[in-house]
């Protein structure tokens, strides 16, 4: 969040291309690392700020618009639109009716809002829970809002109930505190203790899936099977106890050896698919210590730990086992 002079080409005839203030706020993507699906019963997870994507959302006052003349561009989503227009359960729209309701207000200084991001969309990587937060960040500080980041993380929660029907709040948390976080629903968001940097590749099945239905599915299953899958959940929530203790100690080895043993719970699960398994396998025999599909998966991400100097060959092989991109993501010592 920060104020910056943007040169900002205006659209009005009469009033000269010039300075004028802009507001941006940024945030990044997320991976999670240990624990997803069954942090939504309540077991913990584990998840990192991928930075090397991001979300951005600019606003720059209108001088002369009228009040609540507010209009939005998400080239990204193709939306050109003003508020007024937009669909009320529009992600966008809801996040700025949240800001307005939280903040008390009835009317909205005209403004223009441009929403963009390079985190792929529906595919693991938090791209809905990012663009809430810097909607919402942004919004704050051009109103003057003063909400603190607790509360920001609770609004884009509230967005993130629109698109996922029920999340952990897994996703919003990383990304509100762009640190790596230990998280329980409904607990204090604990920041993880990092003891070696940690390298990660992670690869892009192309395949897009939507977060909302296949927890819906998990839950089917659950409602059909409880008892299968709260071994399952229970597993889980073993491997990312281990997991928090192996990333304070800094041991890659056992870290890799739990990511494989998370992806195995998740095939169990039956949220896995046959690209992602590829993917998995091949950065597992490219050298990575250890791989997983991360998110709601059936689609979307996967994301594997590696050395420093397995780079190239894991990225290689993601590539050839048909990864339609690759990001590396580092992860400090803390
Ligand atoms: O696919 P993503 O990035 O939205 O991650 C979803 C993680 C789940 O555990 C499957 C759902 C949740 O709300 O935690």
């Amino acid at each position: 969040m920060r104020y910056s002079n943007l040169l900002f080409k205006s659209n009005l005839k009469h009033i000269p291309i010039k300075l004028m203030p802009a507001i941006i706020a940024t945030a990044p993507g997320k991976a999670i690392l240990f624990g997803e699906h069954a942090v939504v019963y309540k077991r913990p997870a584990i998840a990192v700020p991928v930075t090397k994507v991001r979300s951005k959302a600019i606003i720059v006052a209108n001088p002369i618009g009228g009040k609540n003349k507010v209009t939005i561009e998400a080239p990204d989503i193709n939306l050109f639109s003003t508020l007024e227009e937009l669909d009320l359960n529009h992600p966008i729209a809801v996040a700025i009716h949240l800001m307005m309701k939280k903040l008390n207000i009835s009317e909205l200084p005209a403004f223009s809002l441009r929403v963009t991001s390079t985190i792929p969309i529906a595919s693991g990587l938090g791209s809905s829970a990012s663009t809430a937060i810097v909607i919402i960040r942004a919004l704050n500080d051009f109103i003057g809002g003063n909400l603190s980041n607790k509360e920001i993380n609770q609004l884009a929660f509230e967005v993130e109930i629109i698109h996922h029907g029920t999340p952990s709040g897994i996703d919003n948390s990383v990304i509100t505190s762009s640190q790596p976080v230990f998280f329980i629903t409904g607990k204090r968001i604990q920041r993880l203790k990092v003891g070696v940097p940690l390298r990660f590749i992670i690869g892009n099945t192309g395949i897009k899936s939507l977060t909302s239905d296949i927890v819906a599915e998990v839950k089917k299953e659950w409602q059909i099977n409880p008892q299968a899958y709260e071994v399952i959940f229970n597993r889980i929530r073993q491997i990312t106890l281990e997991a928090k203790k192996i990333i304070a100690k800094g041991d890659k080895k056992e870290l890799g050896q739990l990511m494989n043993k998370n992806h195995e719970a998740l095939q169990d699960l039956n949220v896995s698919c046959k690209e992602l398994d590829i993917l998995v396998n091949a950065a597992k025999q490219a050298g990575a210590l250890g791989a997983k599909l991360c998110g709601a998966g059936r689609g979307g991400n996967m994301i594997s730990l590696i050395e420093n100097n397995t780079a190239p060959i894991v990225e290689k092989a993601l590539m050839d086992a048909g990864a339609i991109s690759i990001i590396t993501t580092l992860v400090k010592r803390i």
